[in-house]
């Protein structure tokens, strides 16, 4: 699968097949997320590959989403905020967000990439999930991934994404018309 298709076949998947992902795959897509971006090349993130059944099912309960109990695997996404932070204030705490968001892209596109399906878990108990875990309070819980093969009765839907229009401004806030360079006719 090439990278335009990886990106624009993504979607968030909340029915998944009883068929068991392989666990070897979703390593590999965890490996992707080790090559984002990262502020003073400190990575900051752990990734859990959760496969306890029991654990899954607590993991569900806290996000209060019970779609995810169907999946083969959880993993849930981790940042330890401490050096950046200690290095760059309140920058270092932006720039966490920041790079942990383009470790998980990197992640959910190459799970895509081997035809395993996940989504976006970001609403949930912090504290149920690090206790069933083992977590501790100075990791924070950035978001969960329910990780499995997708349902073929019941397949979900691309969303579509915004306007290019309403995402670019050209040169000033609020400037939604490019200033046409001049074209230099070639002899
Ligand atoms: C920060 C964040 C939190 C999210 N939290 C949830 C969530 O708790 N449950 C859920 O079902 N989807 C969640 N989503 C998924 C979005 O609903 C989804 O990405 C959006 O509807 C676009 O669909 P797509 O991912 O299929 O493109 C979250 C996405 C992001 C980026």
């Amino acid at each position: 699968m090439d990278l335009s298709k990886a990106i624009k076949t993504r979607k968030s998947v909340r029915y998944f097949s009883p068929k068991k992902a392989d666990w070897r795959k979703i390593l590999q897509a965890i490996d992707y997320a080790r090559f984002a971006p990262a502020a003073d090349n400190i990575f900051v993130n752990k990734f859990i590959l959760v496969s306890d059944k029991k654990l899954i099912e607590r993991i569900a309960g806290a996000a209060q989403q019970s779609f995810i109990e169907e999946a083969s695997y959880v993993v849930v996404v981790t940042s330890n905020p401490s050096e950046l932070v200690r290095r760059y204030k309140e920058r270092g705490e932006r720039w966490v967000a920041q790079q942990t968001g383009a470790a998980i892209e990197n992640f959910l596109l190459a799970l895509n990439e081997r035809g395993l399906a996940s989504g976006w878990i970001g609403h949930f108990s912090d504290n149920i999930v690090k206790d069933a875990l083992g977590i501790p309070d100075e990791i924070t819980v950035e978001a969960v991934f329910p990780v499995g093969k997708e349902s073929r009765a019941k397949k979900s839907r691309i969303s579509p994404p915004q306007d290019l229009e309403n995402t670019v401004y050209f040169d000033a806030w609020g400037e939604y018309e490019m200033t046409a360079e001049p074209i230099v006719k070639q002899r």
